[in-house]
């Protein structure tokens, strides 16, 4: 591990000075663009984050005090497996590619961007964040959310300097010169220009867009390219934080407003109507399920067959690793009603993955309800069906309301405010947000997490500001 090199990194780095040369030369870029794009303030304070310096279990979380810009941003990969080999599709059972198979060459070096994309772009969604914390311990999980976006960053800039020659290059440059909302240019994908303004979008990001990437990252860390197999399995080790602080966060509020509800009116004592949080829900949900790509997919048969992406837990979950004579069977919108359609799987694997992750967000959604159950409120939250409010895939052009039913646009136009929320919505949780900085306290709108950081109390003082 050369992890007091300019870089850090385990790829021993220092031995290839073409790629060394091209990451140096990257590396300002990407400061400039931290200090630009990255959490607004607070750049000079000591954070208590995790910082991997290793990627064995010992060294992969080693906490201290850091200021965000001197945060080891660094190239891991798990450790080759001697002989591994292409896990699924035409070329199972062969060896693993270690250069990118040429006839894929574009369509792997696009995954890799539009994956790439979304690591700076949630940087940025997030950077005004920090000034309306709710207590120092959620203010540390942000900035510890943030840089290790920016370190998914530099793992996908390792992919695209070391394999794909000048067109990696020129992609890895546009990587810091898009930004998350911008008409002229935007990110890649809707989720990653919508604005993540307030806590409550945060915590519903995390938990269901950040679950997005486990789910994307899981398939590319089974890929029988294995630079890329190895670099996304270290990402995922990083990615579970994410999601806890989204499935927790969103726990805690839930805590805190049934807590209000048995004392009063929500809203007069300062909290987030369940209402609310429903609502914030639909919404990031459908945007998340967007990312997953259409329901039927000639790429997604094209990435299977060339053992590139595969399903989830693809060695765990299955036998048969060729998928080539199964169907699915795929409810679509035909002549303006619903029908179902037998599809070949491999066409079908964007739902597969998708139905992975529905079944994954309903068990947070279950977490969630048990805690208005011990509080003692008899109301519950829901996932909308996946039909509801796509823009991508076959659902997208239609309209259905929150169980899936196709309803007209009219109706839809009429009933949306119930469902997502309003500009009205999003204002009131806006004027709840007000930053609470002193160790051990907490805004009034949220619950104290059931345990601090690493065996640290929720006193402990997370952020030195
Ligand atoms: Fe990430
Ligand atoms: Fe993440």
């Amino acid at each position: 591990m050369n992890l007091y090199d300019r870089i850090p990194n385990n790829v021993n780095l220092s031995e290839d000075k073409k790629l060394q040369r091209a990451l140096e030369k990257w590396l300002p870029n990407y400061l400039d663009w931290w200090r630009e794009m990255g959490p607004d303030g607070f750049q000079e304070k000591d954070v208590w984050l995790r910082t991997a310096i290793d990627v064995g279990s010992e060294g992969w979380a080693h906490f201290d005090y850091v200021k965000m810009p001197e945060y080891r941003w660094g190239i891991f990969l798990e450790p080759a497996q001697p002989d591994a080999k292409v896990g699924f599709g035409d070329n199972y059972g062969r060896p693993a590619y270690q250069e990118v198979p040429g006839e894929f060459r574009n369509a792997l070096r696009r995954i890799i961007v539009t994956q790439g994309d979304t690591e700076p772009a949630s940087v940025e969604q997030q950077r005004q964040l920090g000034k309306t914390c709710p207590s120092l311990y959620d203010l540390r999980n942000l900035f510890q959310v943030n840089v290790e976006e920016g370190r998914h960053l530099w793992a996908m800039v390792y992919l695209l300097h070391g394999y794909f020659g000048r067109d990696g290059r020129d992609e890895a440059d546009d990587l810091l010169q898009r930004r998350s909302g911008n008409p002229d240019k935007p990110r890649i994908l809707e989720a990653f220009n919508q604005p993540c303004d307030d806590w409550l979008n945060f915590f519903a990001f995390t938990m269901f867009t950040d679950r997005d990437g486990k789910y994307q990252l899981s398939a590319l860390a089974e890929s029988g390219f294995e630079p890329l197999a190895r670099t996304c399995k270290f990402m995922l080790t990083e990615e579970a934080h994410h999601m806890f602080v989204g499935d927790t966060g969103l726990g805690r509020v839930c805590r805190r407003t049934a807590q209000l509800m048995k004392e009063g009116d929500v809203r007069e004592l300062g909290g987030i109507p369940l209402e609310i949080i429903q609502k914030y829900i639909n919404f990031w949900f459908s945007y998340s399920l967007d990312l997953f790509g259409g329901e039927i997919s000639s790429n997604s048969a094209d990435f299977f067959a060339a053992g590139l992406k595969g399903r989830y837990k693809e060695q765990d979950q299955y036998t048969d690793h060729l998928a080539a004579n199964e169907t699915f069977t795929m409810t679509v919108v035909e002549d303006g009603e619903l029908k179902t359609r037998e599809v070949a799987l491999r066409n079908a694997l964007n739902e597969v993955l998708r139905g992975e992750y529905v079944k994954d967000c309903e068990k947070g959604l279950a977490r969630w309800n048990k805690v208005l159950k011990e509080e003692g409120v008899s109301e519950r939250l829901f996932l909308p069906h996946p039909r509801f409010h796509r823009h991508v895939g076959e659902y997208a052009g239609h309209t259905f309301d929150l169980q899936g039913n196709l309803i007209s646009r009219e109706e839809f136009q009429q009933r949306q405010s119930e469902w997502l929320p309003t500009l009205e919505d999003r204002e009131y949780v806006r004027s709840l947000m007000h930053p609470v900085y002193e160790p051990g306290k907490i805004a009034n709108w949220i619950a104290p997490p059931a345990a601090g950081i690493k065996g640290k109390p929720f006193e402990f003082e997370y952020v030195r500001l």
